[in-house]
């Protein structure tokens, strides 16, 4: 495989991401703030996730409040499909934008193609890989939403140390493991990500930070897994067993050679998957037990 090829591959988590941004249509990665006014339903989550990216953009500096006079200089990292990234900058900010993944990141620039005015730039890489030197205190905020928990924890310091201006301010808006975590109880191991909240604030100690805000807003963005769980156990799976039936009783032959081929190959993969989301712990109330989720605000110290 070329290099090229190698690095516009796609991985799992990229197709995850793509796959339920399609799948639900919608222009935002994250899941929403479902407060008490929004019904639950599919045909909300737009609502829900303007309302949680409004109040992310409200945790920051005001857009003409920017020390150089030029407006607020902020950098939404993991920006997905530049959505947020673009309301920034109809707000007033200055923004960037950085994305590591060749999918999202073709939509991220498509759209900043769209707009006539404000330019902003585009890194495509990890955080990890960020060019710190051409922008040291190059900002007056950073943002992260739902993106956090991507990125290494001891990597992500170091480097915003460098390029958030003395005073400035870092939004992590992402959801972090609890002191349940590993207890082996049912659905343990059902939702992947985070880290450890209690790593979290031991790391932040060892940095030129304070935090000013640290919300638990886990109840107003578990509804969407509510909503995911009754669309996966009512729906996509009645629909599995119903194919899985049919296609045994018709063509039993040809089936069992598929399934036995895949077992064969991903045997491990898919009794992990199988475990995940097929025994039915993927409930709002296994989400509020092994993760929360955190609206965070970290200033640089002066
Ligand atoms: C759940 S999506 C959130 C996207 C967007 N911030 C939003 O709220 O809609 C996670 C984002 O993190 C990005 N990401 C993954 N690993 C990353 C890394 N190492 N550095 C920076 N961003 C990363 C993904 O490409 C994706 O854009």
């Amino acid at each position: 495989m070329s290099t090229s090829a190698k690095k516009d591959k796609m991985n799992s988590k990229e197709l995850g991401l793509v796959l339920g941004q399609q799948i639900l249509g919608v222009n935002d990665l994250h899941y929403g703030l479902w407060e008490h006014d929004i019904p639950l339903s599919f045909a909300n989550v737009a609502e829900a996730q303007q309302r949680y990216t409004d109040r992310i953009i409200d945790a920051l500096p005001s857009a003409n409040g920017g020390g150089t006079g030029g407006g607020t200089k902020v950098i939404d990292i993991g920006c997905g499909t530049g959505h947020i990234l673009g309301q920034l900058l109809d707000r007033g900010f200055v923004a960037d934008g950085l994305v590591p993944a060749p999918k999202l990141a073709e939509q991220v620039r498509k759209r900043l193609a769209e707009r006539s005015s404000k330019p902003a730039r585009l890194f495509e890489a990890t955080f990890e890989q960020f060019p710190v030197d051409e922008y040291r205190e190059g900002y007056d905020a950073a943002l992260f939403s739902e993106s956090y928990q991507y990125i290494p924890m001891a990597a992500s310091f170091p480097i915003l140390a460098k390029i958030i201006k003395p005073g400035g301010v870092i939004v992590i808006c992402d959801f972090f493991k609890t002191e349940h975590a590993g207890d082996g109880q049912p659905g343990d191991k059902s939702f992947g990500g985070g880290h450890k909240m209690s790593t979290f604030y031991e790391e932040l100690e060892k940095h030129p930070f304070s935090l000013v805000q640290d919300e638990d807003i886990t109840h107003l963005v578990s509804p969407n897994i509510k909503l995911l769980d009754e669309a996966l156990m009512l729906k996509i799976v009645p629909a599995g067993k119903t194919l899985n039936r049919f296609l045994t009783e018709n063509y039993p032959r040809t089936w069992g050679i598929i399934k036995a081929i895949f077992k064969l190959f991903l045997g491990k993969k898919i009794e992990k998957q199988k475990y995940k989301y097929f025994t039915g712990n993927r409930t709002q109330a296994v989400f509020e037990r092994y993760k929360t989720y955190r609206l965070l605000v970290l200033k640089r110290d002066s």
